[in-house]
């Protein structure tokens, strides 16, 4: 949707006023690799969609703030005071949380507004509709307000929302990719200090293919939460070796088989070394991307997503599925899923002349044996968070 567009839909919806109308847009994001890394302090490699979350925002002079979404029938209002004050469950928490996380760190609204969403992201697909909406937010309100913030800064507040006031206790690529990507570059970034380098994302004759396996992802929280407590589990048991180990991740391949023996519980070791090879494999990635050897990339793909099946206990039917009919159209370099797992989205490495044939077998095959319609999109990298301006 282009900013007249978004213009249109908001005039449609509010009163005529003599506001400025500013219209700003956040992408979604699909992790190319490095999945179950981030609060473990590694390395994650996402990249920012061409489809996202766009807010069309005005303000208000009576100090009350209106939600409304063009695609979302729930709509409220509240004065500036009450944001915050009790929450519903309802897609707004996301923007009344952004809010109250901004009074916290001292920048209060000292406006009232009017606010439009229009979300692109199918929600639960794993393509991180949560974090597109409150980094969309932040950014909107913070430029209202005429306030800088860096966009670290403003993924970081964003997850703070998330974990806080939300209550998923989620890590930080997803909110960092909204807000920090860029198009045709994917996002090297190091969870535990947040550097990150830009790298260009030259796929050639090859598209991305993300395939939707509308698999609700309902156990996605709790098992998250157990996936993160069996890292810390194994981190702590590190720790008695490795006294200096502040991350999973930091460690070696060869360390961990090191100290292999004294794993007692099965379960924690197949967990850490899922962590320690997942993330040298973002590393053989960024390489194997630079020196333009997308085949070496693909395979380092099926093995991400081969790990997450096996030794992460991650993935669910769906998904394998969708991967492994993938996997078998002449074409594809390689499959994975890609974010949180138990449902939601694999992403695909997909030579061009073959993506019409993927689309059309891959759902075919994947209706017949999960008896779910698939749904496909064919995606470029776009940008990070931004203002919407003239016809983008
Ligand atoms: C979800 C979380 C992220 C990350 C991924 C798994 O998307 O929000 O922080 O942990 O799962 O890589």
């Amino acid at each position: 949707m282009n900013k007249q567009e978004m213009e249109q839909l908001f005039m449609s919806k509010y009163e005529p006023s003599g506001a400025e109308l500013r219209v700003f847009n956040a992408p979604g994001r699909v992790n190319l690799i490095g999945e179950h890394i981030d609060y473990n302090g590694g390395y994650v490699f996402p990249a920012a969609l061409e489809f996202g979350t766009s807010l069309a925002i005005r303000k208000r002079q009576d100090g009350k703030v209106f939600f409304a979404s063009t695609n979302l029938p729930f709509t409220t209002e509240m004065a500036l005071e009450e944001l915050g004050r009790e929450k519903t469950g309802e897609w707004t928490d996301y923007p009344i949380g952004v809010a109250v996380e901004l009074k916290k760190m001292g920048i209060p609204l000292t406006s009232g507004y009017d606010l439009l969403f229009h979300g692109e992201i199918p929600n639960g697909s794993g393509l991180s509709s949560s974090a597109s909406l409150e980094v969309v937010t932040a950014f909107a309100l913070l430029s209202m307000e005429g306030k800088e913030m860096d966009k670290v800064e403003i993924a970081r507040l964003s997850q703070r929302v998330e974990n806080q006031y939300v209550g998923v206790n989620s890590g930080i690529m997803d909110q960092f990719a909204v807000a920090n990507g860029a198009q045709n570059h994917a996002i090297l970034l190091m969870c535990d200090t947040l550097e990150y380098k830009l790298v260009p994302f030259r796929t050639g004759e090859y598209k991305l293919v993300i395939s939707n396996t509308k698999k609700r992802r309902g156990l996605v929280d709790s098992k998250y939460n157990e996936r993160r407590s069996e890292c810390d589990a194994a981190l702590e048991m590190l720790q008695k070796r490795v006294p200096e180990l502040n991350y999973l991740a930091h460690l070696k391949p060869e360390q961990l088989e090191q100290w292999k023996g004294d794993f007692d519980n099965e379960v924690l070791y197949k967990r850490a070394r899922h962590v320690v090879e997942e993330n040298a494999r973002v590393l053989q990635s960024v390489e194997a991307l630079s020196g333009d050897d997308l085949k070496a990339f693909g395979e380092l793909m099926n093995a991400s997503h081969d790990s997450l099946r096996d030794l992460y206990e991650v993935s669910c039917l769906e998904l394998d599925v969708m991967v492994e009919e993938a996997r078998k159209i002449e074409g594809t370099l390689g499959a994975r899923m890609t974010g949180a797992g138990f449902g939601g989205c694999t992403v695909s490495l997909v030579h061009e002349a073959s993506v019409d044939r993927f689309v059309a077998e891959v759902g075919k095959a994947y209706q017949e044996r999960t008896r779910l319609e698939g749904e496909f999109y064919v995606c470029g990298v776009g940008d990070g968070v931004h203002e919407m301006k003239g016809e983008k």
